[in-house]
C-alpha cells in the first residue's frame, strides 16, 4: 500500500469500521477487547515479566485503551507509517503510551526491548514482499523468548470477505490465509507456537460464544491469530 494511505482514512476510520461492522450487531470495541483478551493467552506462552509491549500498525489506537486495562503498569508503544493516524492515537489516548513514526523500515526501537508485539489487521495492507522483513523488524525488537501475535481476517469466511469487499479502507487489501501468515513466521525465523480460528458468533447468537474455545480449528472464524516466539 501507499504509505499515506491511511492518513486520508484517518479521521472517518472509526466511523467506517463501526459502518462496516454492523452485520455482526457489535463495535469496534468488542473487537479490539476480543483481540486482547486473546493476548493475555500468549503472555502465559512466553514466560518471564511483559514489560513493554508494542502495538504494530496501531493505526488510531483503537488496542490501546484495552492493553491498559489487561496489562496494567505495562510500557505500550504504539507504532505505524500513518503520521495522522498516530497524531489522532495521542489525542484520543494521551497518557496510556507513546505514539511513534514508523519509516516502514526501521522500528524506532532498540533490539530486544518488547517482551510482546501485535498487529491486528495489519498485514493485508502490505505488499507481501515486504512481510517477511517486518516481521523480522519486529523480531528484532522482542527479548529472546518474546512473542509476536498476527491477528488477521480469515479469508475462508464469506462474511469477512463481504465485509472487506465494501469497506472502502481496505480497497487494495489482500486477505492472508492463517497457514499463510504461519509460513511467514517460520521464514522469517520465528517458532509458531499458537495458532486459532476466532470470532464464530455474531451479537444474535451471542448466547453459543462459551462455544468458541472449542472451535479454534474450524477455518470458519471471521478472524485467525498466530504467534510467533522469538527463539
Ligand atoms: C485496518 S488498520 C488497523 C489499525 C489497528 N491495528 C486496529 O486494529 O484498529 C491498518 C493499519 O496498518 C497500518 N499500516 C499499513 N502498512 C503498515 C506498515 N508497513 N507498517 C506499519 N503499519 C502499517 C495503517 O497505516 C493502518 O493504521
Amino acid at each position: 500500500m501507499d504509505v499515506a494511505e491511511f492518513d486520508k482514512f484517518a479521521d472517518e476510520y472509526h466511523n467506517l469500521h463501526q459502518e462496516n461492522i454492523r452485520i455482526t450487531g457489535e463495535n469496534p470495541e468488542y473487537f479490539a477487547e476480543y483481540k486482547i483478551r486473546d493476548l493475555t493467552r500468549v503472555e502465559q506462552i512466553v514466560g518471564g515479566e511483559v514489560n513493554n509491549i508494542l502495538d504494530f500498525g496501531t493505526g488510531v489506537g483503537n488496542s490501546i485503551p484495552f492493553l491498559a486495562q489487561y496489562f496494567p503498569g505495562t510500557g505500550l508503544f504504539g507504532t505505524d507509517v500513518s503520521d495522522k493516524s498516530l497524531t489522532l492515537a495521542k489525542e484520543r489516548f494521551d497518557g496510556f503510551g507513546e505514539f511513534s513514526l514508523f519509516d516502514g523500515k526501521t522500528l524506532p526501537y532498540p533490539e530486544g526491548k518488547f517482551d510482546l508485539a501485535l498487529a491486528t489487521c495489519v498485514f493485508h495492507h502490505i505488499p507481501e514482499e515486504k512481510h517477511i522483513q517486518l516481521i523480522q523488524e519486529v523480531s528484532r525488537s522482542l527479548r529472546s523468548g518474546g512473542a509476536f501475535m498476527i491477528y488477521e481476517h480469515n479469508p475462508f469466511n464469506p462474511l469477512t470477505r463481504h465485509a472487506v469487499n465494501t469497506c472502502s479502507f481496505d480497497e487494495n487489501a489482500v486477505l492472508l490465509k492463517r497457514v499463510q501468515v504461519a509460513k511467514l513466521f517460520v521464514k522469517a525465523g520465528m517458532e509458531v507456537v499458537m495458532q486459532e480460528y476466532r470470532v464464530f458468533f455474531p451479537a444474535f447468537l451471542k448466547l453459543l460464544r462459551p462455544l468458541e474455545k472449542y472451535l479454534t480449528w474450524l477455518p470458519l472464524g471471521a478472524q485467525h491469530f498466530v504467534v510467533g516466539k522469538k527463539l
